[in-house]
């Protein structure tokens, strides 16, 4: 642009020398022209007045009229002469004129240059000395910490097995809790918790004609053997996994030994205490009964009259007498598929209302069976008759329910049609369920709520039946209605707040149940139905995600951190043969306003709450936003320090603008202020074969403020061109080599992101330096949202009235931040891997296309806000680049399917719409003169 002003400017001024030279050629001439009449005019007239005299000559003096020609004729050729020399020189002068004109010319141009420096360099000094200031403050940070960062202890594991106790008499047993009957001593914080798996087909524990489920078996062999606590030393290990498994009847065995397989329970004690490592107690044990196909109540239960030591017990039935509260795991039932994508398992969230109000599928069965009749005694069968009169009550006002005079409707069915099938038979008076799962599922999915009644009995605290049914409505989207809700307890309920999810009702309140129901507003119901989605997926809806549940519960028990998440490894395009040529690249013009201090790169703090976050944010990180698996660096809702704080006591890394006093522009460029410590951002760069775009991408990144590094993700399977002339840009640039070509890789996991803020970038975004620390700033305060500068929106489509339409056109409102020049947490880095499902990232490689409306997914889904736009843009594509991949129809119908796709992948339409936009505070404001705005331009 200043080139441009400056060519023309050149040209303008040899325009006007040009139009003056012609001007001056003419006049010249002119006037020589005029100069030769006038003289000859002159000569003539003088003639002419002595011509009275001459006259008279001339006839008589023909010789002296010859000299007088003679005479004329050397006057005139004088004149030429004259003439000739005056031209010279003005011809000299013109020529000299126009060498001046030309020097004065290039002298201003200097002034203006070296004006231009002077300004470039003041700035440069005044970021030097802010730098330098920074640096000192760092500095006096560093010396007044006078201890180094905690070293962190080995890592304390056991070296030993258990050592042998003597078993704890049973009546001791009952009574166990963690701090009683657990071996702490074998579980140190800094151990990891590691857990062994006894091989259940090494060491079986079922007694002759009972067995493991041969699917099970299998499936958590092989799905613990995915979770990272997992270990083959028994020695180091904090607990030691037994898997039971459901007790099924070897029915192959039942023929032979009808009586044998009678007479004897499931779980054969004598087995256990022959495990290796029991010990004598089984302490640290952990007896997994996981139920997958019986959900009857009574075989549930593998547990009681067998003398189980100090082993923590995990089922779906417990009685309160054998349930020991903060001791025992009760669990879901293992319904789901093994492991992987679950969500097509779900239903749509929407309408909130569903056809029917409350539904309900089941059979009443006061039909004995087996194991847990024989330990009720009789004054359990009495109360279970009393019981009984209530559900007969109950029943009988839920069928008066249904004559009700209001439009709700109702799906009761308390006989089932056709009979149920005979596996899930219930146990002494309890319900059974009706149907197959396909068709409970087709009423639940109709279903606002379902109802679910508590366990037939009153001694039970939880049945495989209700566990099951809870687990079938929730993947419907039913919101499960328990009545006798009072009595049960949910599955890890020491960590899920199940209140949100479900709703708990003594049976007394069967009378105000439909009146209650219909005072949920829409929002709670589908603010519930949300919820349980999310625990059904988190928790529930796999073999993996239950037993990493099972094991991260016990795990947080202890208040031991989980292990780190995973990171990619970055594996440079360069090696010991192949190495890059960095060049340092030219002044960049634009960059004649300071911005911030140059610093050297300074990572962002990580891992520095292991040990208080599930404390002081456990809740949030189960039920919430949280991966309760895995342990991150830092999150993106890390609670903050009180504005106070930095000058009270904790004020290490602040850089308050002022010093604290505050101030307009100036004062606000030295500090990076806000309600965070100092800090720096990671430019992402995403390239395929576009390496000078990519080359001029960077090299405008030289000099900017905060900038920690460069990662550029070499999307292209051919290495780059040898010859390439990389730029120094004043920060460390990585440029690293994807395994595929993929638009996922925008956002991999790589273990060289070393700050909390990402800005990613495409090749071709220009932005400009006052931009980019603008957006860097808006971020640090909303650190849970994509923050950047592309808005685009969802629209509604009014011509088929069912589905969404991706739209970039102008619009008062928006719900996307496109990736492509935003800010966002590196957590979601994570979370986009681990928490979307795959279906997602394989629909962006179908397409090549919308990896950018997938985070804009998974964020509003995690936080549900929608992003920040940070201000009009100055500049975005760069104008000369080649067209960039995303302009054409083809381009545009793929962002509309992905959008439907995506919103059916997360059963609802997580993008919220905004109409904000951040501007800086003092953009547009008449200010004092000797004030600066925040930013000259922005
Ligand atoms: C280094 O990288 C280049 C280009 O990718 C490759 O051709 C070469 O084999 C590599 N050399 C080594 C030692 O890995
Ligand atoms: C916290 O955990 C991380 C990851 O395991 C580890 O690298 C770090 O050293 C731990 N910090 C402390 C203070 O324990
Ligand atoms: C954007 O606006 C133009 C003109 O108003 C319209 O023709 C076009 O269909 C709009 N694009 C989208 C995606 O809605």
């Amino acid at each position: 642009m200043v080139n441009n002003i400056e060519v023309s400017n050149h040209n303008f001024c040899q325009w006007l020398v040009h139009i003056k030279l012609r001007k001056i050629v003419l006049l010249v001439i002119i006037i020589l022209v005029g100069v030769t009449f006038l003289t000859y005019m002159n000569l003539w007239y003088v003639e002419k007045d002595s011509g009275i005299t001459h006259g008279a000559h001339s006839h008589l003096d023909l010789p002296d009229e010859s000299i007088a020609f003679n005479n004329y004729g050397s006057h005139v050729k004088d004149l030429y002469r004259i003439k000739g020399s005056v031209s010279a020189e003005l011809r000299d002068m013109e020529f000299k004129r126009q060498k001046l004109q030309l020097e004065i010319q290039s002298y201003t141009k200097n002034i203006d240059q070296l004006k231009a420096e002077m300004v470039h360099q003041q700035t440069e000094l005044n970021r030097l000395k802010i730098s330098v200031e920074q640096a000192q403050v760092a500095q006096r940070e560093a010396l007044q910490q006078n201890t180094p960062e905690l070293a962190l202890p080995h890592r304390l594991v056991p070296n030993n097995l258990p050592e042998i106790n003597l078993p704890v008499p049973a009546l001791k047993s009952t009574h166990c809790r963690m701090f009683s009957c657990f071996d702490h001593s074998r579980c140190s914080l800094t151990s990891g918790f590691p857990v062994y798996l006894y091989d259940p087909d090494q060491y079986p524990v079922m007694n002759e004609g009972w067995d493991v489920d041969g699917f099970l078996k299998t499936t958590l062999k092989q799905v613990l053997g995915y979770n990272p606590h997992l270990t083959g030393n028994p020695k180091e290990a904090c607990v030691f996994l037994v898997l039971v498994g459901e007790a099924l009847k070897d029915t192959d065995d039942v023929s032979e030994n009808v009586g044998n397989h009678l007479n004897l329970p499931p779980l054969d004690s004598k087995a256990l205490k022959r495990l290796p490592f029991w010990g004598g107690d089984g302490r640290n044990h952990v007896l997994l009964n996981l139920p997958r196909r019986d959900l009857s109540a009574s075989a549930g239960d593998v547990f009681t009259s067998i003398d189980t030591g100090r082993a923590i017990l995990v089922q779906s039935t417990f009685s309160h007498m054998l349930f020991r509260p903060g001791f025992d795991l009760i669990v879901s039932p293992v319904l789901g598929p093994p492991g992987g994508d679950v969500w097509q398992e779900c239903s749509r969230m929407l309408p909130a209302r569903r056809n029917y109000l409350l539904s309900f599928q089941g059979e009443m069965k006061v039909q004995p069976t087996m194991s847990l009749e024989k330990i009720r005694d009789a004054e359990t069968s009495e109360k279970s008759i009393k019981y009984s009169d209530l559900d007969k009550f109950i029943v009988g006002h839920l069928k008066d329910m249904t004559k009700g005079t209001t439009s709700d409707k109702f799906y009761f069915e308390f006989e089932c049609v056709p009979a149920s099938d005979d596996n899930f038979h219930a146990g002494p008076q309890d319900w059974s369920l009706c149907g197959t799962d396909s068709s409970r599922r087709a009423f639940l999915k109709e279903s606002t709520f379902t109802l679910i009644f508590g366990p037939g009995t009153s001694d039970l605290v939880s049945t495989t039946l209700l566990q099951a049914r809870i687990y079938e409505a929730l993947r419907s989207g039913a919101i499960p209605v328990i009545l006798g809700g009072d009595q049960v307890r949910l599955a890890y309920d020491e960590v899920i707040q199940w209140r949100r999810v479900c709703i708990f009702l003594p049976r007394a309140r069967v009378t105000e149940l439909h009146f209650l129901l219909r005072t949920i507003p829409d929002t709670d119901i589908l603010l519930m139905r949300r919820q349980g989605r999310l625990i059904w997926e988190r928790y529930l809806g796999s073999v993996q995600s239950s037993l990493d549940t099972v094991v991260a519960v016990l795990r947080d028990r202890l208040n031991i951190p989980p292990l780190p998440a995973d990171t990619v490894a970055a594996t440079s395009v360069f090696n010991e043969t192949f190495q890059p040529i960095q060049v340092i690249v030219g002044l960049d013009t634009e960059q004649d306003e300071s911005l911030g201090p140059l610093e050297p790169p300074y990572d962002s703090p990580a891992f520095r709450r292991n040990y208080s976050l599930m404390l002081t944010q456990g809740h949030e990180i189960w039920n919430d936003w949280g991966d309760p698996f895995r342990l991150y660096p830092a999150l993106p809702m890390d609670p903050l320090l009180s504005s106070d704080a930095k000058f009270d006591g904790s004020g290490r890394g602040f850089r308050p603008i002022g010093q604290g006093q505050g101030g307009a522009g100036k004062e606000f460029s030295e500090s990076l202020g806000g309600n965070n410590p100092r800090e720096q951002f990671t430019v992402v760069l995403l390239t395929y074969e576009r390496e000078q775009v990519l080359l001029d991408s960077i090299a405008r990144l030289r000099g900017l403020p905060y900038l920690n590094s460069v990662v550029v993700i070499w999307n292209s399977p051919k290495p780059p061109s040898a010859e390439l002339r990389w730029p120094e840009i004043g920060a460390p640039l990585h440029i690293v080599k994807a395994a595929r070509n993929s638009l996922n890789n925008r956002f991999l996991p790589l273990d060289n992101l070393q700050t909390e803020a990402i800005l990613s970038v495409d090749d071709d975004a220009h932005l400009r330096h006052d931009e980019i620390l603008f957006g860097f700033r808006v971020w640090r305060e909303h650190r849970d949202r994509i923050v950047g500068f592309p808005g685009r929106y969802h629209a509604w489509d009014i011509n088929t009235q069912n589905s969404w339409l991706y739209n970039s056109n102008y619009s008062c409102e928006l719900s996307m931040v496109l990736t492509g020049a935003a800010f966002l947490h590196r957590h979601y880095f994570h979370l986009y891997w681990k928490w979307l499902p795959q279906a997602v990232r394989d629909k962006v490689d179908e397409y090549m296309n919308c990896e950018d409306i997938a985070m804009n997914f998974l964020v509003s889904h995690v936080t549900r806000q929608p992003p920040v736009k940070v201000t009009s843009r100055w500049t975005f594509r760069c104008p000369g680049c080649p067209q960039s991949l995303s302009e054409d129809d083809t381009h545009f119908q793929e962002r509309h399917k992905c959008i439907n796709f995506f919103s059916k992948v997360f059963g609802y339409m997580p993008l919220m719409n905004t109409q904000y936009r951040a501007d800086s505070i003092l953009f547009k404001t008449r200010i004092p003169h000797d004030k600066q705005k925040c930013f000259r331009f922005i």
